[in-house]
C-alpha cells in the first residue's frame, strides 16, 4: 500500500507526508534542499508485503530508510509505527522508540561493515540480541534464527567474519535481525556487495520470511528485476519525490511516468539483473533537478510540455497506480 488511506490503527510502519531538508554549505553560501519531499506510504498489520523503493543514485532512498529506522528525524510529516504516530517529545515516547527499534530492523548494504572483525560471529549475535532487551538468546533461539536463513549455529560457532563469505555474512545479518522478532525489515540495497547468484538467494529469503513469518520488508534497490520478482508494491523516487507508485506488476508492465519508462528502458535486456546506467546523472544535474521549479524531470523528459517547467504536477490516480505527471490529466 503506497498511500496512507487506511486507518492508522492498522498500520505497522508508514510515513505520512514526510519531508527531510538538509543544509549544504558551499563556501559562505548555505543551500537548503529537500532530500525527500512529501513521502507517504503504509505497511499494514496482518497483511505482510514487500514494498520496493527504487530510484537512481541520490534520489533519497537511504534518507527514507534512516527515517524509518529513526536514525534521522523528519523535517515535516510523521512516522507511523504500530498504529501510532511517532513523536520526538515525551519520555514515554522515547521509551517506545527503544521498543520500536527492535520491531523495525535494518539490513544494511555492506555485510563486511556490519560485523566486528575481531569478534566471533556467534558472540556478536548474542550481544546485539541482548542490547534489544530480549535477554541473552538461548542456543535454540540462535539456531532457529540461523536455520531460517539457511545456516546453523554449529556452522558459525567460533568463526570470525573474515572466515565467511559476503553471502554468508549477509544471511547472518538477517538472522541477527530475526532474533529480536521484528515485524518489518528495512533493507537498504542489501545485495549490492554480493554477486548475482547470491542476490537471488537473499531476495528469495525476503520472500520466504514474508510468507512463513509474516514479516514485511521495505526493499530499497537499484535492481528492477529482483524488485519485480519479490515485491508487492513499488515506489519510484525521483529527486526525493514519489513520481509513481502502486502494485508492482502494474507499474513495471505499464509504466506511466516518463521517468519510470526511462528507467525500465535503460536496463540492458540480455542481463536483467544489471543496474541502469547511473553515469548520465552528474552532480550538477542532481543539484539542478533538486532545486528546480516545476517537474524535476522536465529537463530529461522526452514528453515535456511547457507547463511542466512552470508548475509542479500533483499525483493523479490512473487505474490502481498514482502518477505525478501532467500527461494523465
Ligand atoms: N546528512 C546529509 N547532509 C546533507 N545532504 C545529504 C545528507 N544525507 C543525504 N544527503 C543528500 O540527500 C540526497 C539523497 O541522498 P540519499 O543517500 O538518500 O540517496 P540514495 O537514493 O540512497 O542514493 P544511493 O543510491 O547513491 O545510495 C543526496 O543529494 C545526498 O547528497
Ligand atoms: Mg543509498
Amino acid at each position: 500500500m503506497t498511500e496512507v488511506n487506511v486507518s492508522i490503527e492498522n498500520v505497522i510502519l508508514g510515513l505520512d507526508s514526510v519531508s527531510k531538508r538538509f543544509v549544504v554549505r558551499k563556501g559562505w553560501i548555505k543551500n537548503r534542499f529537500n532530500a525527500i519531499h512529501d513521502i507517504s506510504f503504509a505497511l499494514q498489520k496482518n497483511k505482510p508485503e514487500i514494498l520496493a523503493i527504487v530510484g537512481e543514485s541520490g534520489s533519497g532512498k537511504s534518507t527514507i530508510a534512516k527515517i524509518l529506522l529513526e536514525l534521522e528525524t523528519p523535517t515535516t510529516g510523521r512516522v507511523i509505527h504500530d498504529g501510532r504516530y511517532q513523536t520526538k517529545k515525551s519520555r514515554r515516547e522515547r521509551k517506545n522508540r527503544l521498543l520500536f527499534r527492535s520491531d523495525v530492523q535494518p539490513i544494511f548494504q555492506d555485510p563486511f561493515g556490519t560485523f566486528n572483525p575481531l569478534k566471533p560471529i556467534d558472540g556478536y549475535l548474542r550481544e546485539t540480541a541482548a542490547s534489544f532487551r530480549v535477554g541473552e538468546p538461548t542456543d535454540e533461539v540462535m539456531d532457529s534464527a540461523l536455520h531460517k536463513v539457511g545456516l546453523s549455529l554449529s556452522e558459525i560457532q567460533g568463526r570470525y567474519p573474515g572466515e565467511l563469505s559476503g553471502g554468508q555474512l549477509q544471511r547472518i545479518s538477517i538472522a541477527r535481525a530475526l532474533i529480536v522478532q521484528p515485524s518489518v525489515l528495512v533493507a537498504d540495497e542489501p545485495h549490492s556487495m554480493v554477486d548475482a547468484s547470491l542476490t537471488v538467494s537473499i531476495v528469495n529469503l525476503f520472500k520466504s520470511l514474508k510468507e512463513t513469518m509474516g514479516i514485511s520488508v521495505v526493499y530499497i534497490t537499484h535492481n528492477l528485476a529482483t524488485a519485480q520478482y519479490i515485491s508487492d508494491n513499488i515506489i519510484v523516487l525521483h529527486r526525493g519525490e514519489t513520481v509513481e507508485c502502486g502494485p508492482i506488476e502494474d507499474v513495471l508492465t505499464q509504466p506511466r511516468h516518463p521517468y519510470t519508462q526511462d528507467l525500465i528502458a535503460s536496463i540492458p535486456k540480455p542481463d536483467p539483473s544489471q543496474k541502469w546506467d547511473d553515469k548520465v546523472v552528474d552532480d550538477q544535474m542532481e543539484e539542478t533537478e533538486y532545486t528546480m521549479k516545476g517537474c524535476k524531470y522536465a529537463n530529461r523528459c522526452s514528453k515535456v510540455m511547457e507547463r511542466c517547467r512552470r508548475q509542479d504536477p500533483d499525483k493523479r490516480t490512473v487505474d490502481r497506480v498514482q502518477v505525478k505527471c501532467f500527461l494523465y490529466d
